[in-house]
């Protein structure tokens, strides 16, 4: 390859790079996806040269004008990406050298360090906001499905055995607990990418007068009350991939909730509980067996959580021993960051799509949460109420499940001359604990299943995700 065309840093070389080496080396046609970051940050270095001096005013105009042409073509599919030239940065530099001489000025004060650096945290800041949003939808979806469904009783579970009675509201709204957290993680996140590492140059700074505030500044590198934010070590600032990281944790992290609660789902929707159905549109047939519905939405949710977790796994490799202060190594994030972003993304669209055509089976979870014995619990409360030790109270009801169990009948009905016989303090009225509807009143705690704690958790899900 003609020395000539590696112009931004072939001056010490007598050659090119091999054509393998190019192959190898370039990211451009992962990392072009960075372009409006890069332009942005190109923008806002190239004012704040004009700024303080270090390039004209003309200059300075002329370079801003050159960079919206090169978006515009970017947007509208008409830039050519070379890979000779490596990567976004250098793609861009040179198509804009080709139109502004004054583009020869850009990189003044400026290393490809200090600006992907910059380019990822843009990125970064914007893709937890899309994420939040996307994320925000999926709930609004399951709010609106637990709202649809909010006198539906089934059994909780522990160990994947019935254990309590529970509406199928609270099932629900506790997935929504889930993806909020999600949802303020990726705040976390953005807050952490919040700062502008421009200025740090390769690794050590610049010896020129920049204004490292003014360009913070225009990139929106601000804190709540407009005070720009810079990264405090130049070496720092060019090796750190922190937020990355953290950005990938938190993707995984999601990633985990939504493989749950697609687990949740596949069970729900087969044959052995028919709690609900998934909407055909996120299903798919056998080529086989003509009578198969399968939940393969839910099954891709729940295994893209592997690749999730294997993009922050990268990550974590990829820096854990590496020497300051930029290598290299570092352009192999590209494809986990990205991935993880297209990933979560589209996961959280498609939890969206699943549970907004989700139809519940009345029936069949009644049948399911009118099995008495979800209610042995409050049996036991019921004597605890009545002076007992909780821990004879619940030796005294395991008594009288196995012995319904040995009558095969259910539990209430129980001849109570029986069951006083295990217990004295056992009642006439003790088979009214096995009323589901007062059973659910009485757990009027926070957090607690009741219907008085479900609507005040309606009210808040409303404010937060629809007010
Ligand atoms: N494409 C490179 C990356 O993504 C940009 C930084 C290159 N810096 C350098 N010193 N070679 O990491």
């Amino acid at each position: 390859m003609a020395k000539s065309s590696q112009a931004t840093w072939g001056g010490r070389f007598g050659a090119g790079p091999a054509e393998l080496m190019l192959r190898f080396s370039e990211s451009v046609s992962l990392d072009r996806r960075l372009a409006p970051f890069d332009i942005a940050g190109s923008k806002a270095h190239a004012a704040m040269l004009a700024h303080v001096g270090l390039i004209t005013k003309g200059e300075g105009r002329a370079i801003q004008r050159g960079l919206d042409a090169i978006l515009r073509e970017i947007v509208a599919g008409k830039f050519r990406w070379d890979i000779r030239l490596e990567d976004v940065h250098m793609n861009i530099e040179q198509a804009l050298t080709k139109r502004v001489p004054a583009a020869a000025k850009l990189q003044t004060a400026r290393s490809r360090n200090d600006q992907v650096a910059t380019d990822l945290r843009l990125f970064l800041k914007e893709a937890c906001a899309v994420l939040r949003a996307k994320l925000a939808a999926a709930q609004r979806a399951i709010l609106v499905c637990a709202e649809a469904n909010r006198a539906i009783l089934i059994p909780g579970y522990t160990h994947l055995q019935r254990a309590q009675p529970v509406f199928l509201a609270h099932h629900l709204l506790a997935w929504l607990e889930m993806l909020e957290r999600d949802r303020t993680r990726l705040a976390d996140v953005a807050a952490h990418a919040n700062w502008c590492p421009l200025g740090a140059g390769a690794l050590a700074g610049t010896t020129l007068p920049i204004d490292r505030e003014f360009t913070a500044r225009a990139l929106g590198f601000v804190d709540a009350r407009g005070r720009p934010q810079l990264t405090q070590n130049s070496m720092d600032a060019v090796a750190d991939r922190d937020a990355a990281v953290e950005f990938a944790a938190a993707c995984a992290l999601a990633g985990v909730h939504f493989s749950r609660l697609a687990e949740d789902l596949i069970l729900w929707t087969s044959a052995e509980f028919k709690f609900a159905e998934l909407p055909e549109a996120f299903c798919t047939g056998s080529s086989l067996m003509p009578q198969k519905k399968n939940s393969d939405a839910c099954e891709l949710l729940r295994g893209k959580s592997g690749r999730l977790q294997g993009n922050l796994q990268a990550l974590l490799t990829l820096t854990k021993g590496l020497p300051l202060t930029y290598n290299r190594d570092l352009q192999e994030d590209k494809a986990p960051i990205f991935d993880s972003f297209d990933q979560t993304a589209i996961c959280a669209e498609v939890l969206a799509g699943v549970v907004g055509g989700l139809r519940v089976n009345p029936l069949r979870c009644a049948l399911a949460a009118s099995d008495p014995a979800l209610l042995a619990t409050d049996l036991a409360e019921y004597l605890v109420r009545r002076g007992v030790p909780f821990r004879e109270a619940h030796h005294a009801v395991g008594r009288v499940v196995a012995l319904a169990e040995a009558r095969d009948l259910p539990l209430p009905s129980l001849p109570t001359a029986e069951i006083r016989k295990i217990h004295p303090g056992f009642g006439s009225d003790w088979a009214a604990a096995f009323d589901l509807k007062r059973a659910l009143q009485k757990r009027r705690g926070t957090g607690m299943p009741g219907p008085a704690q479900i609507a005040g958790q309606f009210a808040r899900w409303n404010k937060l995700l629809l007010g």
